[in-house]
């Protein structure tokens, strides 16, 4: 067992002397008290995908070159009984966005289900998805996808109703002079919500281009927020209940570990005089981060067999809360909150012949940054 930074102050208090290298120790490791203990959902010793029953055209023939080792899960969003995820654009992988049920009382673990139709999934059709990244569930149940596109087709953001059976509500195409057609020319990641008296936007980070893209969805327009000499990669919006909003980001540059925040309100005034302020360090690049409504920011870093988290009410304090011993992948973990207080993480494992995957949960007592703080769900 380790100590915790608390408790390790009042023993190094106890002690009087105590070499710096021996607090180093300490401070790096999981804390029990800080551990929250996860509970296994479902565990895959290999990944398939629910293939159509007739076996016509394109999809029939993709399953005999379906190649479970390509399946790499990167973002991950929650609606009600659904979980989503979207995968790398990799050779065999007939789908990037596909869904599972977050319970299944079948004893084998659920098969990938393509989101939402295999319609929809067309490789170099341009009205179909091509690459799905980052992507979040907004408080009207609506999903919100980056398409990044392909060497064919444009980048798009797409938005579906969960509630309405799943018709897609908004295809909106990044103007060329926002995002690039040529698909060397941009790399998009992720995408934060930012909800409005009026209005839901939508900023995405490009880490190819020095501005972020903000997207309305009352004006259906999208455009630029200059930033001058930035390049933006993980993205977090602190919750509603905080008075000033805070856009939280790791700038993209070789192994950038440091965050910084803006206030949303100065971004949407002009971007180039924001006020930026430099918070803290993580031991790496963190490839997603999430704000929780109770102020808690969780962090997944790049190549590390550990999940951080910090409470952003307090002065920056990374503390590891989930570690697991071999793992090997670069991006371990996916991780999503939902609205019902659950802290959803999909588990990557490479250290074996074939990759594994766990699907874990945990109760937190906090929902996704975009819903009020209330552990009472509404009662029937
Ligand atoms: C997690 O489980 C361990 C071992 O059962 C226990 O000591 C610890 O208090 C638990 N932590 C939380 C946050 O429940
Ligand atoms: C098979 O695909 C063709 C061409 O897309 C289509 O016309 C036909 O209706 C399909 N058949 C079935 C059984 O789905
Ligand atoms: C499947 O993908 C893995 C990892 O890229 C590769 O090593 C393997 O050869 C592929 N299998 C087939 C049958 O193509
Ligand atoms: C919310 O969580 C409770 C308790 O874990 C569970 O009984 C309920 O089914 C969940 N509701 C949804 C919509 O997931
Ligand atoms: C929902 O979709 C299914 C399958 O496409 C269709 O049969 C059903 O009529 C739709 N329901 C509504 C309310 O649109
Ligand atoms: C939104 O903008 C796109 C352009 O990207 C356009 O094709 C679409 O029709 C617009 N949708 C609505 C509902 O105005
Ligand atoms: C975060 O820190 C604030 C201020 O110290 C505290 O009131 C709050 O309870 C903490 N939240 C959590 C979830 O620990
Ligand atoms: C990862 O897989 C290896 C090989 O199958 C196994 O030995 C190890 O225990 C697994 N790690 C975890 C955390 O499950």
């Amino acid at each position: 067992m380790r100590l915790c930074p608390r408790s390790l102050w009042l023993f190094l208090k106890s002690l009087n002397t105590m070499s710096p290298f021996f607090v180093a120790i300490f401070l790096f490791g999981l804390c029990l008290a800080n551990a929250i203990n996860f509970t296994s959902v479902y565990e895959w010793d290999q990944l398939d995908f629910v293939w159509p029953s007739n076996k016509n055209g394109s999809i029939g023939q993709l399953e005999q070159y379906f190649n479970s080792s390509e399946v790499y899960f990167r973002y991950m969003a929650v609606f009600e009984e659904r979980l989503f995820l979207s995968l790398d654009i990799n050779l065999g992988i007939p789908a990037t966005l596909v869904w599972l049920p977050t319970s299944d009382t079948s004893t084998a673990p659920p098969k990938l289900a393509p989101f939402p139709s295999w319609d929809l999934h067309k490789y170099h059709i341009c009205d179909s998805i091509q690459w799905a990244k980052g992507m979040q569930v907004d408080t009207e149940g609506r999903l919100w996808v980056i398409d990044e596109g392909d060497s064919a087709c444009p980048s798009k953001l797409w938005i579906f109703d969960l509630a309405n059976n799943d018709t897609t509500e908004r295809v909106h195409q990044f103007p060329e002079t926002l995002v690039s057609h040529y698909y060397k020319k941009r790399f998009l990641s992720e995408l934060v919500l930012d909800k409005t008296p009026d209005d839901y936007l939508a900023y995405f980070a490009d880490y190819q281009s020095e501005y972020l893209i903000v997207y309305s969805l009352k004006t259906n327009k999208s455009g630029p927020i200059k930033t001058p000499g930035v390049k933006w990669q993980s993205l977090a919006v602190s919750p509603l209940n905080r008075e000033a909003r805070q856009l939280w980001y790791i700038i993209r540059r070789s192994d950038a570990k440091e965050l910084y925040s803006v206030s949303v309100s100065e971004l949407k005034k002009a971007g180039e005089s924001a006020v930026v302020k430099l918070i803290g360090a993580w031991p790496g690049m963190p490839y997603k981060m999430v704000i929780d409504s109770a102020n808690v920011l969780y962090a997944g870093v790049f190549n590390k067999n550990y999940l951080s988290k910090w409470n952003i009410s307090e002065p920056f304090l990374e503390q590891r809360f989930h570690e697991v011993a071999t793992l090997r992948a670069e991006w371990p973990f996916s991780l999503a909150l939902d609205a019902n207080d659950t802290l959803w993480v999909m588990e990557r494992n490479e250290s074996g012949v074939n990759n594994k995957h766990r699907l874990l949960n945990a109760a937190v007592g906090a929902r996704s940054y975009l819903f009020n703080q209330s552990t009472a769900l509404p009662t029937l």
